[in-house]
């Protein structure tokens, strides 16, 4: 109003103001006439773009159930091999085969590394997401949660070992600074050998008893695997795993399965298993001696084991583990005869005695069967008889093992 006001002539006749007023009002109905077109095509405007956002709505729908779909499993297990840029990815799905595939948009590229794993579209084999990094399962089921039962005090007759294995596996763990202080590294792992049934496995079992390390128990045939680079890869998650949890003790048992000699077989499958050594002996040397990592190795057939694994530097000790004298089947007998209850006529230096060339498993063999043959007789108390009739039976049925054959 104030501007009509302003520019209202000064010296008003009737005629201007009519036509004045008649001018404004002109005006202002055109005005008029122009906002409401405007407001219709906001209007309209407005209208397109509520259409516009529930097709959105709806689309957005769609492409989310389709993801999911997408998502949904079964997935294919991969691991990225190679980034080639944003949305180009290289994976090795866990069939074996390598893939250049596609990643979702929805995936943080810099969680997109080499070595991660990830799960893979069953169609396209396009990335659709990215798992925690973690160790195959069966790495885990090798961690031996509950520590074993078996102490030094149930192995018999084997002292020397006994030293042996606590000197290179235990000390180091338990008293480091005794090494810097003299001044060399202590050794890295140690192998038992000797004939089957003879107390290796028990040997390793005390140790992982009589440490707080974290032990891990794996069997050699374990780590042979069906596809290339599958052994490898577990006996990589293995020590990485040692290595996160340290202190810790590697026990690869039966290590004859991987380790055996390489030589120019031509089969795939001995390639693959000669892959899975290698990769051992490059983590053995990966490691520092002064590392909280251990490796204690078994076998009964050193003979056909790879020169390489025998190198100082590897296993620094190669402990022999042979079948009990005299002094030590006693030994053994006492062990297994704890608990039973014998009569006055048993005389154990004289069943030890007896029993010749025969492993500690076969003296438990024996002590089970005597007790057995007492039971048969419904008697209190196992006899002399009992044991002699038990080491004929064990003796019969196991022949006594060449030892020549274990060296
Ligand atoms: N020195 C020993 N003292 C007491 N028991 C023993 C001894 N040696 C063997 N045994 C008994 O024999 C069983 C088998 O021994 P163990 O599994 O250690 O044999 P091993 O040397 O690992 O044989 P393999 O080479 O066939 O694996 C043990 O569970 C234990 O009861
Ligand atoms: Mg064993």
């Amino acid at each position: 109003m104030g501007d009509i006001a302003r520019q209202a002539p000064e010296k008003d006749t009737g005629e201007d103001i009519y036509q004045y007023l008649l001018e404004r009002i002109t005006n202002l109905e055109n005005r008029n006439l122009e906002l409401r077109e405007q407001f219709r095509q906001m209007e309209s405007e407005k209208r397109y773009v509520e259409t516009q956002k529930i097709r959105y709505e709806r689309e957005l729908r769609k492409l989310k159930s389709e993801i999911e779909q997408l998502r949904s499993p079964p997935l294919v297990i991969g691991t990225v091999t190679d980034v080639i840029d944003n949305s180009r990815v290289i994976v090795r799905s866990s069939a074996g085969p390598r893939f250049l595939v596609r990643t979702s948009q929805l995936i943080d590229p810099d969680l997109l590394k080499p070595g991660v794993r990830c799960t893979l579209n069953q169609q396209s084999l396009a990335i659709v997401d990215v798992l925690p990094t973690s160790y195959d399962a069966q790495i885990y089921g090798m961690e031996l949660v509950e520590s074993p039962e078996e102490t030094y005090e149930n192995i018999g007759g084997l002292e020397p070992q006994i030293e042996e294995i606590r000197e290179a596996v235990e000390l180091p763990l338990t008293k480091p600074q005794l090494f810097e202080k003299i001044g060399i590294s202590p050794p890295k792992g140690v192998l038992l050998y000797g004939p089957p049934g003879t107390g290796k496995t028990l040997l390793a079992r005390a140790v992982a008893h009589q440490t707080n390390a974290h032990f891990l128990r794996v069997v050699g045939s374990e780590l042979v695997q069906k596809y290339i680079g599958e052994g490898a890869r577990l006996v990589r998650e293995l020590f990485d795993l040692a290595k996160q949890k340290a202190p810790s003790i590697i026990f690869i048992d039966e290590i004859d399965a991987i380790g055996a000699h390489r030589n120019d077989s031509t089969t795939s499958g001995d390639r693959e298993v000669q892959r899975t050594l290698m990769q051992l002996l490059a983590e053995m040397d990966g490691f520092d001696n002064r590392g909280d990592v251990k490796i204690v190795a078994a076998t009964n057939r050193i003979d056909i084991l790879d020169r390489a694994l025998l190198r100082p530097g590897r296993f620094d000790r190669i402990i022999r583990v042979p079948l009990p004298d005299a002094g030590a089947r006693l030994e053994i007998l006492k062990i297994h005869t704890a608990k039973m209850s014998l009569a006055g006529s048993v005389d154990l230096p004289a069943v030890a005695e007896l029993a010749e060339n025969t492993t500690g498993a076969e003296l438990q063999a024996i002590c089970r069967e005597a007790g057995m043959m007492a039971i048969r007789r419904d008697a209190e108390a196992v006899e002399r008889e009992d044991f002699l009739a038990a080491i004929k039976k064990v003796k019969r049925e196991v022949a006594a093992p060449d030892s020549r054959m274990y060296l």
